[in-house]
């Protein structure tokens, strides 16, 4: 039985599940993702489960972005335009790469962390961790759901055209697109970094 509260008596089995689930999620980029992805009543229960992330001060210091198959084009342009703004000699081959990666994965959805001046005065590193559960919850029960997803980034995140498409407000950034869709094409599992290099006892 799944625990309902946090209240309720630690259950082995859930805790065994949830554990299966973190560890064989992994990363599948776009290029191995395609149609279909989650549909209305599942992209709701992804966000839904953003909004269960700890939260220092509950401020929702994150925001998301869902780009609708009529909106990809435009993802593209600003994908294409920041690749020209930082390397104006960038070829045509080149920004039409750029541009692609807005039309791979079913689910598109810009992840915006806001890190300006806020109150309760709680520090931009700790809403950066906000964003980071909430991604990992959508990402986990992306994975529950039977779907593969990925975070992925680049340099256009820090763009001007992206910012001005987001309508970015002062203290909001672009941090990451979540990519969600049927997976074609498995993956060899990632060895793990060891406990021990990244725990230590005072
Ligand atoms: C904020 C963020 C941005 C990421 N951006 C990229 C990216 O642009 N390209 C990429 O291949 N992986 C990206 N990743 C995924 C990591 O490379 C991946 O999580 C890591 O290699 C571990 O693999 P796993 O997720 O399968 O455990 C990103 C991860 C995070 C947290």
């Amino acid at each position: 039985m799944m625990p309902t509260s946090p209240t309720q008596p630690f259950d082995f089995d859930a805790a065994t599940l949830v554990l299966t689930l973190i560890n064989t999620r992994q990363t599948l980029l776009p290029k191995r993702l395609t149609a279909p992805g989650p549909d209305a009543e599942q992209t709701d229960a992804l966000f839904q489960a953003a909004a269960a992330a700890p939260d220092h001060g509950e401020l929702t210091p994150w925001r998301f972005v869902l780009v609708s198959a009529s909106r990809r084009e435009a993802l593209a342009d600003a994908f294409g335009q920041a690749l020209l703004e930082r390397d104006s000699s960038a070829t045509p081959a080149q920004v039409a790469q750029a541009r692609e990666k807005a039309f791979r994965a079913p689910f598109v959805a810009l992840a915006i962390a806001r890190l300006g001046a806020c109150e309760p005065d709680i520090a931009p590193t700790e809403r950066l961790v906000s964003l980071g559960a909430a991604l990992q919850n959508i990402l986990l029960l992306a994975h529950a759901m039977g779907f593969g997803a990925s975070l992925t980034s680049g340099q256009a995140m820090r763009s001007d055209p992206l910012r001005k498409l987001l309508a970015l407000a002062d203290g909001e950034h672009a941090v990451c697109c979540i990519n969600v869709g049927t997976a074609t094409r498995a993956k060899s599992a990632r060895v793990r970094p060891n406990v021990a290099a990244f725990v230590s006892s005072l």
